[in-house]
């Protein structure tokens, strides 16, 4: 097998100690197996169905989490899939001196592995291939975001209303910028955090007032750019969106997809998920029809159903006409960086690449998708964003990135910006103790974004 494009710069590894990278290794990642093992349970109980030796298997990959039984972190079973061999190979490339375990391990290859192996333990197991071991977890939050679907629902009717008149291209240009806006800040909320977010938090994390208070905490914005590139009639409509999480931030996606199609500023929209359940709120082919069963249905959200019957219709409509499209590649569970998405990208990263093609703008959501397109490497913050997402910047592709910070990596940063949010953090009274440097927190907290674009032709 060949290797994949090399980055010049460490990765983040889960022993550095001023990283996110080692809490959330220690802290997190036992928690979200422990809600995994619960769901298990819960649907062994309330189904009576056989667990085919599942438990006994996911206990098994806690311990070895813990370190207790077996501390090297040891290549993937052959469990059918193809992915495993290209696991295996990074496994291997990515281990150096000493043998790799989750104490010491790159962040990135960790973590995607964990989630693979968890994959492994039903995909294995007779009558749970197909399980998504996340899915209550996503419904009930998207559950408990009901106040802020409904705001946006109303906000999007009205407004579709008003695009079938005549409007003009500086008003569609407002209002995209707070679709972008929307679906941003909507990441600031994932499960994998919920496992030290409070409802209460959760909530202030979204609605309109928060969204405005938190536009000058967008660090690099590209929008324009984006605008640019989307507002381009001579290029053929079609707008990417690589997915993060299912339930209220790929709702905000849906609702800015909607707005794209309405406008006309885009002709189709394909849309990227997950293949797997995926750093718990991932979305899955199947989350699309879950998001209109749970709009459509007045036991689940009860305020507001004309507003919300008008969007699962819109979305249902788009559906069946080939205008919102779900498209699934292995490429997106690898451990890979996006920097295979090139000619002889591995583990899918061609196909990709080569069918983002027929795209005018390839948006990607989240935190993990941004760690990818720079590596999840240590770059200094100032580090520019071209430098940072290496053969991307030349890849002849147009990518924006909608990132609420959650995790180490930051580029594109001007001068002294870095220090300022140190002291900030630090002054806030939210420092982070227990490393050596007490101000690093901002950048885990997904209260600061970034949104980077790249043409492609550098
Ligand atoms: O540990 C937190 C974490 O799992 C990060 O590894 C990851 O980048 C992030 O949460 C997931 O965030 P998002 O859903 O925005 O990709
Ligand atoms: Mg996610």
């Amino acid at each position: 097998m060949s290797a994949p494009v090399a980055c010049p710069v460490a990765p983040y590894c889960n022993d550095d100690t001023d990283s996110f990278a080692y809490t959330s290794a220690r802290a997190r990642w036992p928690t979200i197996l422990d809600g995994v093992i619960a769901d298990v349970k819960q649907t062994v109980s309330e189904k009576g169905v056989a667990e085919d030796g599942l438990i006994a298997k996911l206990e098994k990959v806690k311990q070895e989490l813990l370190g207790l039984v077996e501390l090297v972190i040891r290549p993937l079973e052959d469990d059918g899939g193809e992915d495993i061999a290209l696991y295996n190979a990074e496994l291997k490339r990515q281990t150096g001196a000493v043998p790799m375990t989750y104490a010491n391990g790159p962040w990135l290859y960790t973590e995607c592995y964990l989630y693979r192996k968890i994959y492994s333990c039903f995909k294995t197991s007779k009558g749970w291939e197909e399980y998504d071991f996340f899915a209550r977890q996503k419904l009930d939050a998207f559950k408990s975001s009901e106040s802020a679907v409904v705001e946006l629902a109303i906000r999007y009717k009205a407004l579709s209303a008003q695009l079938h008149g005549d409007v003009s291209k500086a008003s569609l240009e407002v209002l995209f910028r707070e679709f972008i806006d929307i679906s941003l800040w909507g990441n600031a909320t994932d499960l994998s955090l919920l496992t030290t977010l409070s409802l209460d938090q959760l909530q202030s994390l979204q609605g309109a007032a928060a969204r405005q208070k938190s536009e000058k905490n967008i660090l690099v914005n590209d929008v324009g750019k984006a605008w640019a590139a989307v507002s381009d009639t001579t290029k053929y409509g079609r707008v990417d969106i690589v997915l993060d999480n299912a339930g209220f931030e790929f709702y905000t996606d849906m609702i800015f997809a909607l707005f794209l199609l309405d406008s006309g500023l885009a002709e189709t929209i394909v849309f990227h998920p997950k293949s797997i359940p995926w750093f718990v709120s991932d979305v899955m082919p199947v989350d699309l029809g879950v998001l209109v069963s749970s709009l459509s249905d007045p036991a689940f959200f009860t305020k507001n159903r004309e507003e919300l019957d008008y969007l699962s219709s819109q979305i249902m409509k788009y559906s069946s006409d080939g205008k919102i499209i779900m498209r699934q590649s292995p490429f997106w569970t690898t451990s890979l960086a996006f920097w295979e998405l090139r000619e002889g990208g591995l583990g899918g990263g061609h196909e990709v690449w080569d069918d983002l093609r027929a795209s005018k703008l390839v948006i990607f959501k989240g935190d993990l998708n941004h760690r990818k397109l720079v590596y999840d490497a240590k770059w200094p913050r100032t580090t520019p964003w071209a430098t940072a997402i290496g053969p991307l910047a030349s890849a002849k592709r147009t990518l924006f990135s909608l990132r609420t910070c959650k995790a180490d990596v930051v580029v594109g940063l001007a001068e002294g910006k870095e220090e300022e949010l140190e002291k900030f953090w630090i002054e806030s009274g939210k420092s982070e103790k227990d490393t050596g440097r007490p101000g690093i927190g901002w950048a885990w907290s997904g209260k600061w974004a970034v949104m980077p674009f790249t043409d492609g032709k550098e």
